[in-house]
């Protein structure tokens, strides 16, 4: 009988995510299932909450991988804050922020958009006079948008609310593990990232952190949270109650494991050898994109995000085309561009595990030789 698990091709992922994986994490997600509420699977789970504590720089006892793809670290984000007429202020410049607008409208939030030009970063100086003009339950913005590979100022943006009572949430989705990102510091109150980015784990969990401040606002909601799934309220009850948890829901056991394993690489390399690896892969890549007289949509390296290069399609080569080409005939995937930026850009991820220059070379060296014909 046919088995497809036998004929999956193997694909390097350069894309905009998922990644590649570690033999290791592979491994790990084979490993027998214990139950959910097994103590030797929670000693796991407390590991998991002091890596990822760790990594995103915060003190949160509210630290967690959500059973869900980073989408649904966004709605948790949202759904638990948001009350129906609350004033939110979205800061857009790319496609994941503006599913965040998309998100807290269906919530029955009052959003107030600044909209900036994708491939720019966002205006600490326009956000700072919204800000004055009016008070915001709270401020939402990408860290780290991949739709356009623009990083934004999160810290800027933290020290306009860090001393009032305006929550700042921050998708970090493809961030976490590959670059920098300090929740306490920055001031940041929800920070959401997603498994199968520069973690290198497959897709399907979202870790999420919450300080005591956005805590203390969940609880003091007028309405329920009205999304029994994502319930802060109750996720805290599983995961944070030591040998004393209360069931929530089963959690994916061997998908946890693969975060483990993920996190474990991440420490066991060291999380600033591991930041440094990212860097040096990006500046590879923009050298040598530089000399087949390629280009990066963003402009002022200051704003550039290094995990995923978004890269201008010169005239006279279709994108998708190109793109098909890299995947068929290489087994390369490389993203394509979302939106306004469809047709104009690819883009390359340079995430987790497969942040290594010998990737630069091999996507390079097929790229080259597609132009040649
Ligand atoms: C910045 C950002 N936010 C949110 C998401 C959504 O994550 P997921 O596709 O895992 O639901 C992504 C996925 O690419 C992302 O890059």
């Amino acid at each position: 009988m046919l088995n497809l698990l036998d004929s999956i091709p193997n694909v390097l992922l350069l894309g905009a995510g998922p990644s590649c994986c570690s033999p290791s994490t592979y491994h790990a997600l084979s490993c027998p299932t214990l139950s959910h509420m097994d103590p030797y699977f929670i000693k796991i789970m407390d590991e998991i909450k002091s890596y990822l504590q760790q990594l995103m720089d915060t003190k949160n006892e509210l630290t967690v991988p959500l059973s869900t793809s980073g989408s649904g670290g966004m709605e948790a984000t949202f759904v638990n804050i948001v009350e129906r007429g609350d004033k939110i202020l979205v800061l857009e410049n790319g496609s994941f922020s503006e599913r965040m607008i998309d998100v807290a409208g269906r919530l029955g939030a009052e959003v107030t958009a600044l909209h900036y030009p994708w491939g720019e970063p966002i205006s600490v100086e326009e956000a700072a006079a919204q800000l004055k003009k009016e008070h915001y339950k709270a401020v939402a913005m990408v860290y780290a948008e991949t739709s356009t590979g623009v990083l934004n100022p999160v810290e800027e943006i933290g020290a306009l609310v860090k001393d009032s009572d305006t929550l700042l949430l921050v998708d970090a989705v493809p961030a976490l593990g590959g670059i920098p990102i300090k929740v306490d510091e920055w001031g940041i109150d929800i920070c959401y990232s997603g498994s199968q980015k520069c973690l290198s784990c497959p897709p399907g969990l979202a870790p999420i952190t919450v300080s005591p401040k956005a805590i203390e606002v969940i609880k003091n909601r007028k309405t329920k949270v009205p999304n029994w799934y994502l319930d802060m309220n109750m996720i805290m009850g599983y995961w944070g109650g030591g040998q004393s948890r209360v069931y929530h829901h089963t959690a994916p056991v061997n998908m946890i494991y693969g975060l483990y394993q993920a996190l474990y690489n991440i420490f066991e390399e060291g999380v600033d050898q591991v930041f440094a690896r990212h860097m040096a892969a990006h500046h590879y890549l923009i050298e040598q994109i530089g000399q087949i007289g390629w280009e990066l949509l963003v402009k002022d390296e200051r704003y550039r995000l290094p995990v995923v290069n978004a890269l201008k399609v010169p005239a006279g080569i279709d994108a998708a085309a190109f793109r098909s080409r890299l995947l068929n005939d290489y087994q390369i995937e490389v993203g394509g561009g979302y939106g306004s930026l469809d047709g104009k850009v690819i883009r390359i991820g340079l995430m987790g595990y497969n942040a290594q220059k010998y990737n630069v070379d091999r996507v390079i060296a097929a790229m080259k030789e597609i132009i040649a014909g």
